[in-house]
């Protein structure tokens, strides 16, 4: 009887110990994560542009377009999930565009560029 409870407990234990995670590492990897995309930083300045009354414009807010600070479809392929701002200003008029992406006031320049996460971030490159 002792004998059977030994090698009964033996397999169990190398069972056990051998082949804890089998189900869980031949599963495929799955991203959880729900959390939004963030843009890059292109710039760390508002970038002065002159407006035209009545025009449709997008603001870039991904911060990968080539055409700053206004968007130019980059985002489809490299920021999936964000997209242009499109707004219309009501007269012609010279304003401050966000280049730092992070404004609390899209598409306008807030300061927000003046924070330190701003100030000491990596400024984005466009490589391609
Ligand atoms: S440039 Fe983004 S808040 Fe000023």
């Amino acid at each position: 009887m002792i004998a059977l409870f030994n090698k009964l407990h033996s397999r169990w234990l190398t069972f056990t110990f051998r082949h804890p995670r089998t189900a869980a590492t031949a599963a495929p990897k799955v991203n959880l994560s729900t959390a939004p995309p963030k843009p890059v930083i292109p710039s760390k300045k508002p970038i002065k542009v002159e407006l035209v009354g009545g025009k449709r414009y997008s603001w870039c807010s991904c911060g990968y377009s080539r055409k700053q600070p206004f968007c130019d479809g980059t985002h489809k392929t490299k920021a999936e999930g964000m997209k242009g701002l499109r707004f219309v200003p009501e007269k012609d008029s010279t304003v401050w565009l966000c280049g730092c992406k992070h404004t609390n006031n899209s598409p306008y320049c807030d300061g927000t560029h003046k924070q330190d996460f701003i100030v000491s971030a990596p400024l984005h490159e466009c490589t391609d």
